[in-house]
């Protein structure tokens, strides 16, 4: 159960965002629009909302959660890895202390991304990504072995972060496309496989019951409701011009 959600405002300089979808400069006021209905969605969900104004001088402050990796028993505040991005987790840092009483950090030479940890019970898989390097790994292994949760990594080959191809949903439920159907890791897992067509909207997060999940991805749509669950389909097209998704938008705990 999720009580608390983090979010952070769209920035203006989000149009000068890391990229490498080619599907051309996020509209702004599009983009605020469509926060603000991701925000209804989560609200939705029963969930406290914290809102943090925009940061300008990081174009990428939307998708906070590559800032910090959240669990029951600690907050561990990442260092990012694209230069671009360096400082955002300063800012989170301010906010997490709010709410944490152990907070653990990330430090150079280590660099990991939120986006490439995923959290499946007290268990945390970890990409090694463009992002995230085996130095990032090991600091966040040895961390969060301190509170009693265990971590496995595995190198991405086309994904920019884990979370960008795979989600999990509950119990042994995963979301998959792409590199991670295969994966010998997940192979005890039940799959709901995303085409190629539509591997975007393996990008979706489960909160307290409803999966949200990015609209116009009818196939994934109606698999995962066909597994059973609610759905309820956001639009974020501007944030998928920048490779973000709707679990990069928020940090759940
Ligand atoms: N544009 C999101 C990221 O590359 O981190």
């Amino acid at each position: 159960m999720f009580r608390n959600v983090i979010v952070r405002k769209p920035a203006k300089s989000m149009v000068h965002g890391l990229t490498s979808a080619n599907l051309g400069e996020p509209d702004y006021k599009k983009a605020c629009e469509q926060h603000s209905a991701y925000l209804t969605a989560l609200e939705q969900c029963g969930v406290k909302i914290t809102l943090l104004e925009a940061d300008e001088r990081f174009p990428d402050s939307v998708f906070v959660e590559d800032t910090a990796v959240l669990a029951e028993k600690c907050a561990i505040v990442t260092n990012p890895g694209a230069p671009s991005r360096q400082g955002e987790e300063i800012e989170i840092k301010k906010i997490l202390q709010l709410f944490y009483k152990k907070i653990e950090h990330i430090k150079v030479p280590g660099s990991l991304d939120g986006g490439d940890v995923m959290k499946v019970g007290t268990h945390f898989y970890v990409g090694l990504s463009e992002r995230t390097n085996e130095e990032g790994v090991r600091q966040f292994n040895e961390i969060v072995d301190k509170y009693g949760y265990s971590c496995s990594s595995m190198p991405l080959n086309e994904m920019l972060h884990l979370k960008t191809g795979v989600a999990f949903l509950k119990e042994k439920d995963l979301v998959v496309t792409g590199e991670f159907i295969e994966r010998e890791e997940f192979k005890d897992f039940t799959k709901i496989i995303v085409p190629e067509s539509e591997s975007y909207a393996s990008n979706c997060i489960m909160v307290n019951g409803t999966v949200i999940m990015p609209a116009g991805f009818p196939q994934t749509q109606l698999a995962i409701e066909n597994a059973g669950y609610i759905v309820k389909a956001v639009d974020v097209s501007e944030f998928r011009k920048l490779d973000g998704g709707v679990s990069c938008l928020s940090l759940r705990f």
